[in-house]
């Protein structure tokens, strides 16, 4: 059977969004919309898989919401909604984790650098993080997954997740009406744009992230012009002028993620930076990506800020969203169930 082409993903309210969200992922979310039917999804069943205080939690939720928005995502020709509102999700992570082996789960390395090193502490939601994140794109049976470079391990998984299903219930998924026996479709990780691997501005070696104690490792989408501005100026550099070519910038990793960053917000290509910075100094590159930066980033940060103050729509389109998800998930469910053998109406 061909499956119906939808796109999934998600992102979670876990704090501050940055660069690398932008253009590893919601820059291609927006893109997508006009190809695909998209599903957009603010996981906060995942954040909660390390401690999220209550209050910043309910706060960062609305704000991943406000930023699809901002972005340019149309909660009415798609849908953006919030995971916990639609517990088939839950659900099927439920079936899902008696499908996956412990095996594979082991494989998972942003479980490692996760849990770190008092492994024996990190909570069992965490380390089923990937099955849930499967039970996110297959409880639609969405075919495409843009996401960046760090999650191309979980997408593995979800098929592997998949393949298993299809095949262990394969005579029932035959009986229950998918004369293919195929149930699950083999989910595509969609990995392009601009930048799929943006590097934190203190260590051009370490990505991008939440998670860095250091505010200024990131460019915040909600941060105003001076911040970016003072953030860029104090990014680390190297003594060396920028090169003219794209090669001369291997082994120069804080050089490399800021061309990278400016040419993914200028829509061009390293080399075509190169070619008009190249040879010159940082003191004068940055300056122009600081132009660059706030006139690409200022306004989506300010409408987020906007949006984010008017709780009562943000709360609708959530709501709004979950409803129409909800009708596609519990479908899926409905099928699910009988599937695997359990009994009701
Ligand atoms: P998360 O904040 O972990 O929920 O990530 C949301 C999306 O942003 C995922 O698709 C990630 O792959 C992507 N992402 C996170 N950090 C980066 C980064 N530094 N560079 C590129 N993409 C990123
Ligand atoms: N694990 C993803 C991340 O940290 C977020 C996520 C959860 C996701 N469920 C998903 C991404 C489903 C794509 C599809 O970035």
């Amino acid at each position: 059977m061909a499956f119906k082409e939808l796109v999934f993903s998600g992102v979670q309210p876990t704090g501050n969004l940055h660069l690398g969200n932008y253009l590893g992922a919601i820059v291609n979310f927006v893109k997508l919309q006009s190809r695909y039917e998209c599903i957009y999804c603010v996981v906060d069943m995942h954040a909660i898989t390390v401690w999220q205080e209550p209050a910043e939690l309910r706060k960062s939720i609305r704000e991943v919401a406000a930023a699809f928005i901002a972005a340019g995502i149309d909660p009415k020709a798609h849908i953006v909604f919030n995971q916990s509102q639609v517990p088939e999700h839950a659900e099927l992570a439920w079936v899902f984790n008696c499908v996956a082996r412990l095996g594979w789960m082991n494989r998972m390395t942003q479980f490692k650098e996760k849990a770190g090193k008092d492994r024996e502490n990190a909570s069992l939601g965490l380390y089923a993080y990937p099955s849930l994140m499967a039970a996110d794109i297959l409880v639609y049976r969405a075919t495409h997954v843009p996401i960046g470079e760090d999650q191309k391990q979980h997408l593995e998984l979800t098929r592997d997740i998949a393949q298993k299903f299809n095949n262990d219930f394969k005579a029932q998924i035959e009986t229950a009406g998918f004369a293919d026996g195929l149930f699950f479709p083999m989910a595509e990780p969609v990995i392009t744009g601009p930048a799929t691997r943006v590097m934190s501005l203190r260590d051009g070696t370490k990505k991008m992230s939440k998670s860095d104690p250091s505010d200024y490792s990131r460019i915040n989408l909600a941060d105003d012009a001076d911040t970016i501005a003072q953030k860029i100026k104090k990014a680390k550099t190297d003594p060396e002028p920028l090169p003219s070519e794209e090669k001369g910038l291997e082994g120069r990793p804080e050089a490399d993620n800021l061309v990278g960053i400016y040419a993914a917000l200028a829509g061009s290509t390293p080399a075509q930076v190169l070619s008009e910075y190249g040879g010159g100094q940082f003191s004068t590159f940055k300056g122009a990506l600081i132009d660059l930066a706030v006139d690409k980033l200022g306004p989506v940060g300010a409408e987020m800020k906007r949006l984010t103050s008017d709780v009562t729509y943000i709360d609708g389109i959530l709501a709004d969203g979950s409803a129409r998800a909800r009708a596609l998930a519990s479908e899926t469910m409905r099928h699910v169930k009988q599937i695997v053998g359990f009994v009701g109406p």
